[in-house]
């Protein structure tokens, strides 16, 4: 058994801090550089396997090189399985990523290995069978989702963080257990769907309509967990962020791992929050996932 399987994407970041976000054809002098692990999946992968007692497993590809070595060693460092990751012909993942200081970031990622992950080998179907959660998010192609999906047995929960926004096929809404969106993606989806606006609630109420299970993140404000009809607000613990890249995948990894434990999703989201309000207030989307002591740490004050 795996507890967590994450099927996704995985990318080196390569990180400018800058006073603010440039707009089209500005030039801005950044205030320092780095480099980290990165990618919606590996950071959701990175966040399961730290919350602790989940094994958790990676479904994705890495290129034959420099940034692939070391993403698969950190990956496997932080206790993430990467014994199905395919290597391919293409460069690792890349993402150009600018974050300003009020720890707002502009993201562009250039997928490389990951837009060459076409389709799932023998070996990755067998671990996706044994997992009792699989996440996955939208920066690989949406049909190695659905495959992955497919390919899952029989109670496993099937979590998708529909990110980067895209519309939804019809045979993925079928898929779904547990949706997780933030605002804008929910939209996006809604009006997808054929909502008349982009109204938050009118879009809880459409998605809520479409899927058993949905989790809709608002950032500093928490997050909204829809399950069988009714609502429950998850309160977000109060942080000034650093920076904000890869807290929602903070989030949904610590769901995805507490899901495995048996944990409600609201319980799960709790978890969740507190663990994506210390991944905020630290850089780096893997380099700023807390570790499960400090997570339990925040959470027991919280409850104080
Ligand atoms: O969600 C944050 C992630 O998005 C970054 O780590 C970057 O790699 C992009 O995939
Ligand atoms: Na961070």
């Amino acid at each position: 058994m795996m507890g967590v399987v994450v099927v996704g994407s995985a990318n080196m970041d390569v990180v400018a801090r800058v006073p603010r976000i440039p707009g089209p054809g500005e030039t801005l002098l950044a205030r320092s550089f780095s480099r980290g692990g990165g990618g919606k999946g590996a950071n959701q992968a990175v966040a399961a396997a730290r919350a602790g007692g989940v094994e958790t497993a990676f479904v994705g590809a890495l290129g034959s090189d420099g940034d692939g070595q070391s993403l698969r060693e950190s990956l496997t460092g932080s206790g993430v399985d990467m014994s199905v990751v395919a290597q391919s012909g293409e460069p690792t993942g890349t993402a150009l990523i600018s974050v300003a200081d009020d720890g707002e970031n502009a993201i562009v990622v250039v997928g490389g290995a990951n837009a060459d992950f076409t389709a799932l080998d023998a070996r990755q179907q067998q671990v996706i069978g044994a997992a009792d959660v699989l996440l996955a998010q939208l920066e690989i192609d949406a049909d190695v989702v659905l495959a992955a999906a497919q390919a899952r047995r029989e109670g496993a929960v099937f979590v998708l963080n529909a990110a980067p926004s895209q519309p939804l096929s019809e045979a993925m809404w079928a898929q779904l257990d547990v949706l997780v969106v933030n605002e804008h993606e929910a939209a996006d989806l809604a009006v997808a769907l054929g909502a008349p606006d982009r109204e938050l609630d009118g879009a809880v109420d459409l998605l809520a309509g479409r899927v058993g299970s949905l989790v809709v993140t608002l950032g500093g404000e928490g997050s909204l967990v829809v399950e069988g009809g009714e609502r429950t607000r998850v309160p977000a613990v109060p942080v000034t962020p650093v920076d904000t890249t890869g807290a929602g995948d903070t989030f949904v990894g610590v769901l995805g791992a507490r899901l495995a434990l048996g944990d409600s999703l609201v319980e799960a989201a709790r978890w969740g929050s507190v663990a994506a309000a210390l991944a905020v207030q630290r850089p780096g989307a893997q380099d700023g996932v807390p570790s499960a002591a400090e997570v339990r740490t925040a959470y027991t004050s919280g409850q104080n």
